[in-house]
């Protein structure tokens, strides 16, 4: 059983960024949630923010819109502009859960450039590495997360009609919304997206195993289970960036 989070933890730990990878349903939003939650940093899912540039009908929204609908992949150079406006605000200064990003080997790149430029050369105190964890999920498991998912439409709560169902069907628990599907979680764009993450961001894990970087974790297992998982690897990582400093 992991101890619940201690004030001191959630307001001066400095964390560094987390990065979670997996496919389409592992569970990477869920488990980023109860870690921005448990450590008081910032989930930062690049599918959120575009879903909620999509909503307002901006530039990037336009452009993103179609590409989404389809399952494919936003191109790397809207989505890498889009983060690094985010990562430079201020509440991603004791660290961040990258949600979702990157998802291609160009994005990975990218994200190592701007991590050695704008937050390892700054030499404004100790900044610890990135955590690479990938949740793995049995692939008919992806299946039955993604058609059993309904999120609140108000603050993006995610629940499942089969896993983790709210208390009255079609209403968040939290904050008493509307639950909907989400317009990508119709079959034939399921398979797109997974074949997706199959093609172009698999290659992603790989790059950050062959740098030594790579974590994975056993996503089959109830959420609570695969929390735990993720605490305990956070928790050695902080620890080993602590006695190395
Ligand atoms: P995005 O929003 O990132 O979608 P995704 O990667 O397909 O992942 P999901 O959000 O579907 O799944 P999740 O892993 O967060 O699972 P969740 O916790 O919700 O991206 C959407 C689109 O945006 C992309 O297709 C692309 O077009 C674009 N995009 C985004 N980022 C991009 C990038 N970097 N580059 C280019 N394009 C980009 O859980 C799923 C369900 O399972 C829920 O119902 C949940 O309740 C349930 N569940 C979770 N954990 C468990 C468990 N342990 N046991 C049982 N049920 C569980
Ligand atoms: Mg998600």
């Amino acid at each position: 059983m992991i101890e619940p989070a201690t004030m001191a933890d959630t307001t001066s730990r400095n964390i560094g960024p987390i990065i979670l990878l997996g496919a389409p349903g592992a569970g990477k939003g869920t488990q980023a949630k109860r870690i921005a939650e448990r450590y008081g940093i910032p989930q930062i899912s690049t599918g959120d923010i575009l879903r909620d540039n999509v909503q307002r009908g901006t530039e990037l929204g336009l452009q993103a819109k179609a590409i989404m609908a389809r399952g494919e992949l936003v191109p790397d150079h809207l989505v890498c502009d889009m983060v690094a406006a985010r990562l430079r605000q201020a509440d991603c200064a004791r660290g961040f859960i990258l949600d979702g990003f990157p998802r291609t080997p160009a994005q990975a790149g990218w994200l190592d450039t701007f991590f050695q430029r704008e937050l390892f050369e700054k030499g404004d105190g100790a900044k610890p590495l990135p955590i690479v964890m990938r949740i793995d999920v049995d692939y008919n498991q992806l299946l039955k997360r993604l058609t059993g998912r309904r999120t609140c439409v108000a603050n993006g709560h995610i629940y499942n009609i089969y896993f983790q169902p709210p208390r009255v069907a079609d209403v968040c628990d939290v904050d008493g919304s509307q639950l909907v599907i989400r317009n990508d979680d119709r079959e034939e764009v399921i398979r797109e997206r997974l074949k997706a993450y199959d093609q172009q961001t698999r290659p992603v894990a790989e790059y950050y195993q062959q740098k030594g970087r790579l974590v994975s974790v056993n996503g089959d297992l109830p959420a609570d289970q695969v929390g735990e998982q993720v605490v305990r690897e956070i928790e050695s990582h902080a620890a080993a960036a602590t006695d190395g400093s």
